[in-house]
């Protein structure tokens, strides 16, 4: 069979190939780029003017995710990494992985990984909040080990969506979606797609990324806020913009109270003083093992 020009397979693998993978400098771009487009005391319209807040790198990296995160990739992954048949590992083996992801940053102005975490976790715990928030704070981020397992920088991080069912405008860079294979599938593409009206964010497909990964490693073990927490604090269309709430039933109504409480420490708190860390490290070790048995699947 004869293959046309333009829907050459070859040449759409070669394409890929080609492509940088990882046009971010640093998982921590994107990070900072979405502090940045929320910074305190902007206006609802400047958050709709993000596009100036957002330099070439992290523009390349939105148009990856938005083409490759279809459907299929999701459930994919979630095929490949929520069993949890990677090994048994303790949170602070994995935190400790998590951290020679720093390693071409700078270390005199960049905080590594698990400061990252600790800020968070430091935050939440001196504005009172209880020790299962402050635990979140502190795991939040660890499914960023994804890039070490290899994955592509478009699949750990950022902003994440409802795969299946029409995108939202509230998603940043809405119209990166149009080179989504899934937007020329008419049955993805209504409202509810392939799912029913208020039928619960459980069942629905999120792109995949840092967000699920360490949701379903922690989730028998935290509170379902902390679990609320963890697997949709990327969600931002949702818990900043009011996006989906069409997909949310009544317990995702009364979580996302948590994601929202949860997002300004994320956001916020890395602008603060590096935190002690053998100073506040037996605190985390011994909240760790109030909630965790010593090794987990991963
Ligand atoms: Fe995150
Ligand atoms: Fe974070």
């Amino acid at each position: 069979m004869k293959q046309t020009e333009e829907h050459s397979p070859l040449k759409e693998v070669q394409a890929l190939l080609e492509e940088n993978q990882a046009p971010l400098k640093e998982l921590d771009e994107w990070d900072d780029f979405v502090a940045t487009r929320y910074r305190q005391g902007k206006s609802e319209e400047e958050f709709r003017n993000y596009k100036a807040d957002a330099n070439p790198t992290v523009t390349e990296f939105y148009r990856q995710n938005h083409k490759y995160q279809t459907l299929d990739f999701v459930l994919k992954k979630k095929a490949e990494y929520c069993g949890l048949k990677r090994g048994k590992k303790s949170i602070w083996e994995m935190a400790e992985y998590l951290n020679t992801l720093v390693d071409d940053s700078d270390p005199d102005t960049d905080v590594t990984q698990i400061e990252h975490l600790l800020q968070t976790a430091e935050a939440i715990r001196k504005d009172g909040h209880p020790r299962w928030f402050i635990l979140a704070g502190f795991l939040h981020d660890l499914g960023k080990v994804l890039c070490l397992y290899g994955e592509p920088q478009w699949a750990v991080v950022g902003d994440t969506f409802p795969a299946g069912c029409a995108y939202s405008d509230q998603v940043v860079f809405p119209e990166f979606f149009t080179a989504n294979p899934d937007s020329e599938k008419p049955e993805y593409q209504t409202q509810y797609g392939i799912y029913e009206p208020h039928c619960g964010l459980d069942n629905v497909h999120m792109s995949f990324g840092h967000d699920e990964y360490i949701f379903r490693v922690t989730e028998k073990y935290l509170p379902e806020e902390a679990q609320y927490m963890l697997r949709y604090h990327s969600f931002y269309a949702a818990h900043r913009h009011g996006a989906y709430r069409h997909l949310m039933d009544e317990l995702d109504e009364a979580m996302f109270e948590w994601v929202r409480k949860f997002n300004p420490y994320d956001l916020y708190s890395k602008g603060r003083e590096r935190p002690n860390t053998k100073e506040i490290l037996p605190y985390y070790r011994e909240l760790v093992s109030e909630f965790f048995p010593d090794k987990i699947d991963w």
